[in-house]
């Protein structure tokens, strides 16, 4: 469902990706791994339309999405669900209102929008916690927010940006389960970056990135 052809992409004059090509079927469940400053996020980026590579072409569901130095199809028609490594979550709004917001976007009617947001707060453990500020949340909390508010939008494939990176080992490990269950419950195609082989090995295969170079293992 996300296919890279020849996909080089350069930050300033700085080749961070050079000439990537790979196939991401659907349903699939993929560990992105990679040293710090590798081009995790950047990859990420540029599948979900945030960057335009400086060579080749990027392929959704067989429409080509971006090609070298132009994105022909903007992030929010992507159908791609994203949460990234800062969780950029919206500090004025309530969890609610967080979770909410691309139902409001979409046009869902208000009456669907309340059901399915309380649907999806239950599926992440956070039930009861609507009306709450986002400061009002401890750092899980706010990570399950931003997987809530990813969810909801029921998105065919889902980008992950070191989801679990603040949360202690026992919530890590619960809260990969919960991903992992709710994957298999809908079925979404799972890229998902993280520096720890063990949760690598738990997500199935792992690809890595060295050098600019996209090399996959089983
Ligand atoms: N907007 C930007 N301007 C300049 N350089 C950037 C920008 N974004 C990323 N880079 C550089 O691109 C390289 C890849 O960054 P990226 O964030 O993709 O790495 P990463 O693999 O996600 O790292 P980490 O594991 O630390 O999150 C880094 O050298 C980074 O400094
Ligand atoms: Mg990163």
């Amino acid at each position: 469902m996300v296919r890279f052809e020849n996909v080089s992409v350069s930050i300033g004059n700085k080749p961070i990706l050079k000439n990537i090509s790979f196939a991401l079927q659907q349903g699939q469940k993929v560990a992105l791994m990679g040293r710090s400053g590798s081009g995790k996020s950047t990859l990420l980026r540029s599948i979900a339309g945030f960057v335009a590579p400086s060579q080749g072409a990027i392929f959704i569901n067989g429409r080509k999405v971006s090609e070298a130095g132009t994105i022909l199809l903007p992030p929010h028609k992507r159908g791609v669900g994203m949460i990234f490594q800062d969780l950029a979550l919206w500090p004025h709004m309530s969890v609610t209102q967080n979770v909410e917001f691309g139902l409001k976007i979409k046009g869902v009617p208000s009456y669907k929008r309340k059901e399915m947001v309380e649907r999806f707060l239950d599926m992440v453990g956070l039930q009861g916690y609507g009306s709450r500020a986002i400061h009002q949340l401890s750092g899980g909390e706010r990570q399950r927010v931003a997987l809530a508010r990813a969810l909801v939008l029921e998105p065919p494939l889902l980008l992950m940006d070191e989801p679990l990176s603040s949360l202690d080992e026992e919530l890590k490990e619960e809260l990969l389960e919960t991903i992992l269950t709710l994957q298999r419950q809908l079925g979404f195609t799972l890229l998902f970056v993280t520096h720890s082989s063990e949760e690598a090995k738990k997500i199935g295969m792992v690809w890595r990135l060295e050098g600019g170079e996209l090399i996959a293992k089983d």
